[in-house]
C-alpha cells in the first residue's frame, strides 16, 4: 500500500487542521475536495493546490482512499455513511452523530464494508492525558471516587449569527455539550470508564439559539464512582477545561491539555509532570489550538489503515460521548435519571 489519498467534504474552519494535518504526514497526500459554496471551494484550492469538486459524489468517484468529514455536525452521519457505501475509509469531525439511530448506521455500514472509521477526539492523543490514562490503569489512584469535567466557556453571539447552522438542533445537534463540550466528556467517558446512571438539567440562559448554552449533569460510573459535568459557552471571559480524577490513593488535575496537580500517596511528583497552566485558549476562542491533536489522530488512522488495527478513536468510542451527552438532554427533559446502556 502506498500513500494514502485523502479527500475533505466541506471547507470551513476545521477543514485547515485536516489538511494541515494531512500535509505533515509522510504516508499520506491530500487530492481532493468538495464544499457545497463555490467561494469556499475557491478558497481552499487557492490555499492547498488541490482539485476541488462540485459534488460530494464526484469527489467519491476520484481514486481517494479515505475521506474527512468536516461539515456541520448534522451532516456527518449521511456523509459518512455515503462515503462508507462507496468503500471509503472515514475520518468523521466530532461528534460523530447527532443521534444514536445515526451513530448506529455508520456502525453497521462500516462493519457491512470493512472500512475504518477514526472520530475526531484530539484531546486524547496529548501527552498528559496519556499519562492520566496510564495512572489509571495502573491503579495509582487507588479506587475510583470521583470524576468531574468543568467547561466554563465563552462563545459570543456573533460567533452563533455568523453560520446559519450553529445553536440549531438540526445541524449542531446541541449546544454547549454536543458541540463545545463533547471533548471533555469524550475524556471523561475515555477515563473513567462507561457511565450508568445520569441526572442533567439543560438551559438556555444567555445566548439567542435554540440549543443549550448551559448545563449541569451528576453521574453514577459503572465502577461506583460519581462525577459532574458542567458545560457553557455563555461566562465570561471563559476559563479552561478542567478535569479532576481523584481515588482514595490520589488525585490528578488537568487543566485543558496540561497536568496542573499530581498527588499520589506515599509519591513525589515527578518535577517534569506538573505545569503552571496550559497554552491553548479555545475556551474563549473557537480557533485558539494547534494541530499538534488532528495531526496525531490522524496519524494514527493512516496507521491503522496500513497495518489493519481498530483506529484509536474508532466508531465505537466514539459513540460514547453522544449516547451520554443525548442522555443528559433526555434527563433534563422528561425530569428523571437516565440509565444508559443497552
Ligand atoms: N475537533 C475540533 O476541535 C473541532 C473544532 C471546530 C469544529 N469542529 C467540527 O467540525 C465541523 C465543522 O465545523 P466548522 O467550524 O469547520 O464549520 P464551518 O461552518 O466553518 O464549515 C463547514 C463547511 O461545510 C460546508 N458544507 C455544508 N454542507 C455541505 C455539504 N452538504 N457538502 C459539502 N460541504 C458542505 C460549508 O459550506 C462550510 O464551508 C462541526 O461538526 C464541528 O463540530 C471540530
Amino acid at each position: 500500500m502506498g500513500r494514502l489519498k485523502f479527500g475533505i467534504i466541506g471547507c470551513g474552519l476545521i477543514s485547515n487542521w485536516h489538511a494541515d494535518a494531512i500535509l505533515r504526514i509522510a504516508d499520506a497526500e491530500l487530492v481532493a475536495a468538495t464544499d457545497v459554496s463555490e467561494k469556499s471551494r475557491k478558497a481552499f484550492s487557492e490555499k492547498y493546490n488541490v482539485k476541488v469538486y462540485d459534488t460530494v459524489e464526484e469527489l467519491l468517484a476520484d481514486n481517494v482512499d479515505v475521506v474527512s468529514i468536516c461539515t456541520p455536525s448534522g451532516l456527518h452521519a449521511p456523509l459518512a455513511i455515503q462515503a462508507i457505501n462507496a468503500g471509503k475509509h472515514v475520518i468523521i469531525e466530532k461528534p460523530m452523530a447527532i443521534t444514536l439511530e445515526q451513530a448506529d448506521e455508520i456502525i453497521e455500514a462500516a462493519e457491512k464494508n470493512d472500512v475504518k472509521v477514526s472520530v475526531i477526539s484530539q484531546l486524547r492523543f496529548s501527552n498528559a492525558v496519556q499519562r492520566v490514562k496510564r495512572a489509571i490503569n495502573e491503579n495509582l489512584l487507588g479506587k475510583l471516587v470521583s470524576g468531574d469535567v468543568y467547561m466554563k466557556f465563552y462563545r459570543s453571539q456573533e460567533y452563533y449569527d455568523q453560520s446559519g447552522w450553529r445553536g440549531t438542533w438540526k445541524m449542531d445537534g446541541g449546544g454547549a455539550l454536543m458541540n463545545q463540550g463533547i471533548h471533555g466528556i469524550d475524556l471523561l467517558c475515555y477515563l473513567m470508564g462507561p457511565v450508568k446512571y445520569v441526572h442533567g438539567f439543560t438551559r438556555t440562559l444567555v445566548r439567542n439559539i435554540e440549543v443549550e448554552d448551559t448545563a449541569s449533569a451528576i453521574l453514577e460510573y459503572e465502577n461506583g464512582a460519581l462525577g459532574v459535568i458542567q458545560g457553557t459557552t455563555s461566562i465570561y471571559p471563559g476559563l479552561p477545561r478542567r478535569i479532576e480524577i481523584s481515588g482514595d490513593k490520589g488525585t490528578v488535575i488537568l487543566e485543558e491539555d496540561k497536568i496542573v496537580k499530581w498527588c499520589i500517596e506515599g509519591q513525589e511528583t515527578p518535577a517534569d509532570l506538573v505545569s503552571e497552566s496550559s497554552t491553548t485558549r479555545s475556551f474563549s476562542d473557537p480557533a485558539a489550538f494547534g494541530i499538534e491533536g488532528h495531526l496525531l489522530q490522524i496519524s494514527d488512522m493512516v496507521d491503522a489503515i496500513k497495518s489493519n488495527r481498530r483506529p484509536m478513536v474508532d466508531q465505537y468510542e466514539g459513540r460514547k460521548p453522544v449516547e451520554l451527552i443525548l442522555a443528559i438532554y433526555e434527563s433534563s427533559r422528561t425530569g428523571k435519571t437516565v440509565k444508559l446502556g443497552k
